[in-house]
């Protein structure tokens, strides 16, 4: 047949939708400047039936294997989620905490916050020394860590979706700790990188042993942690938080003055929330809501460059300034106004409406930027967290992100439970005004107060066509350059109709208000384009390291194809 549609009665129907069911979008060829590092060397993984793609490749086959064995995307998510506590610890975690979208092939959705919490006895100024200065405890050390919501997180998340047993699934992450996996470049690296973190508490005797770590091609065994994650095999989340699990992080907390204690554990609790429902040009947003801040930033951002016009060209200085300056109004609102909503009023309706920004995108001038404040920049590189997308044989997705915050969290290491716990109490307002880790200077809104959410800026989000089927799922690590890395991924996908190895290689940009500047990847934009936006007024200046990193996975023509970032090590698997 000559053309590319059948014509009934009065309507055409693409060839491709009559082959496979909902129609798939043709992708357009990217070109990026000759100097960019990820130009076309990047590929997918192409699967019929199922997909998972994470910032670690053996968690992504753990993933791949329990769907083969009957489990569904949950199954695979949770599946994937505790493998990354034993292969990835830099990030993958069990005394971190996290948030999850799901989207059932049946069209149900849901969004599970399972952040960690300040502890009760944390205070509003906890970290503000006598001195009137931050004493860096948010970051390093007992002090820093929040209470753990992940292993409640997976468990709930596998309690009300899963269909294969808790047994079968947590399995393979009790294999890869009890039978060990083998050291590659990139841990060894990444072990190395951040000795000082992990030398001054338990962890030393298990990652640098003789004071060094693990050879690369050496079996890395974690028997303790072997026997935790078995332990929540056997008797599920109250073993982690009110039985002998508890009293080794209670007991880890005591040696150093930590905060958490037996209460706080057993009060835990993730949350079902209503995910944030919003629409870009004709395609539906499934993402989350707070006490991220990244469904509605990333919503927020996307509306006003919806009402701000058709998009220019990817990689032009009218593209450019178009998604600073709507991300820089996004993350004006996200900084002062949003916090945990059990503490605040968010304003989600309005952040998240189409009017607000169309009034929001009337204050972009088309050919000047708009200075923030301007302020001193304590930004740092901030890769932390893990993100994994995960699509079943029936259609059900996951995207899942979690964090231990910075890279192995406080340092602090569960003696006996053999795991690290975070440093998410740097993610709240440890003093207004002052930059946090990710040079982010937050409001109020944000503030400490015990039993509190620290606001994320963690973005998992499902994206589905104009005719209502699945698209994309996707998300990232890195900080507040998450809500970047999620809102050009999906604009590459939806404005610029990039294929999803182009849509995650593609030179990204970040602009989180303050510090007032475009952060551009270094290479990838044309130094005519970086001239021009200097021209218009922005601080410019470029980054020698990746803007976050995504896992992410795109419906196409016969199957799926996933893929992990360029700028992280991970991989996606499918079958
Ligand atoms: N810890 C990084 C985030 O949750 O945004």
């Amino acid at each position: 047949m000559a053309a590319a549609a059948l014509i009934g009665l009065g309507a055409a129907i693409p060839l491709d939708r009559l082959a496979q069911g909902p129609a798939i979008p043709s992708r357009i060829p990217a070109t990026f400047p000759r100097t960019w590092a990820y130009g076309t060397a990047s590929h997918a993984t192409f699967a019929p039936h199922a997909m998972v793609a994470s910032n670690n490749r053996l968690a992504a086959e753990v993933g791949a294997e329990i769907m083969e064995q009957g489990g569904n995307a949950i199954d695979a998510a949770v599946a994937t989620g505790f493998a990354l506590a034993v292969t990835f610890p830099e990030a993958g975690n069990l005394g971190g905490g996290g948030y999850m979208v799901i989207r059932m092939a049946d069209g149900r959705v849901a969004a599970l916050d399972y952040r960690e919490t300040a502890p009760l006895a944390a205070t509003r100024d906890m970290y503000v020394g006598a001195n009137g200065k931050l004493t860096g405890e948010s970051v390093i050390g007992p002090r820093a860590s929040g209470v753990p919501g992940a292993v409640a997180g997976m468990l709930e998340a596998h309690r009300r979706y899963g269909v294969l047993p808790v047994a079968k699934v947590l399995a393979p992450a009790i294999r890869l700790a009890s039978e060990g996996f083998i050291v590659d470049s990139t841990f060894f690296r990444s072990l190395s990188g951040d000795k000082y973190r992990i030398e001054g508490f338990a962890g030393k005797s298990v990652f640098f042993p003789d004071g060094v770590p693990p050879q690369i091609g050496s079996r890395l065994r974690q028997p303790q942690l072997a026997r935790t994650i078995g332990l929540i095999s056997d008797s599920g989340a109250v073993v982690f938080y009110r039985g002998s699990i508890a009293d080794s992080i209670v007991a880890e907390m005591r040696r150093d003055g930590g905060l958490i204690t037996k209460a706080d554990l057993g009060r835990y609790r993730p949350v079902w929330r209503e995910p944030i429902r919003s629409s870009y040009r004709g395609y539906s947003l499934i993402t989350m809501p707070p006490s991220s801040s990244g469904g509605i930033t990333v919503t927020e951002t996307l509306n006003i460059l919806e009402a701000y016009g058709p998009a220019a060209p990817f990689g032009t200085a009218e593209r450019v300034h178009a998604v600073a300056s709507a991300s820089q109004r996004a993350f004006v609102d996200r900084n002062s106004k949003l916090g945990d909503p059990a503490f605040v009023g968010v304003p989600l309706s309005t952040l998240t409406s189409k009017s607000y920004a169309r009034s929001v995108a009337k204050s972009i001038s088309r050919d000047h930027a708009d200075p923030t404040t301007r302020v001193a920049s304590r930004m740092r590189e901030g890769n932390e967290t893990t993100h994994w997308s995960v699509v079943d044989p029936s259609g059900n997705a996951v995207a899942t992100t979690s964090t231990l915050n910075d890279l192995y969290g406080s340092g602090v290491y569960v003696s006996g439970g053999g795991f690290f716990l975070n440093d998410e109490m740097d993610d709240f307002t440890t003093q207004p005004g002052t930059p946090n880790m990710f040079g982010l200077i937050q409001g109020e809104a944000n503030s400490i107060a015990p039993g509190k959410r620290m606001l994320s800026a963690i973005s998992p989000t499902i994206v589905l066509d104009p005719g209502g089927s699945l698209l994309l799922v996707t998300g990232a690590r890195g900080g507040p350059r998450i809500i970047s890395a999620t809102s050009q991924i999906i604009l590459n996908v939806i404005d610029h109709r990039m294929s999803l190895a182009d849509a995650l290689s593609a030179p990204r940009l970040h602009h989180q208000a303050l510090p007032d500047s475009i952060r551009l990847e270094a290479g990838g934009f044309d130094p005519a384009v970086i001239a021009r936006l200097r021209a218009m007024g922005h601080y410019v200046y470029e980054l020698n390291s990746g803007i976050a990193a995504a896992a992410s996975v795109i419906r196409v023509k016969g199957g799926y194809e996933g893929m992990d970032d360029p700028r992280s090590h991970g991989g996606a698997v499918g079958f």
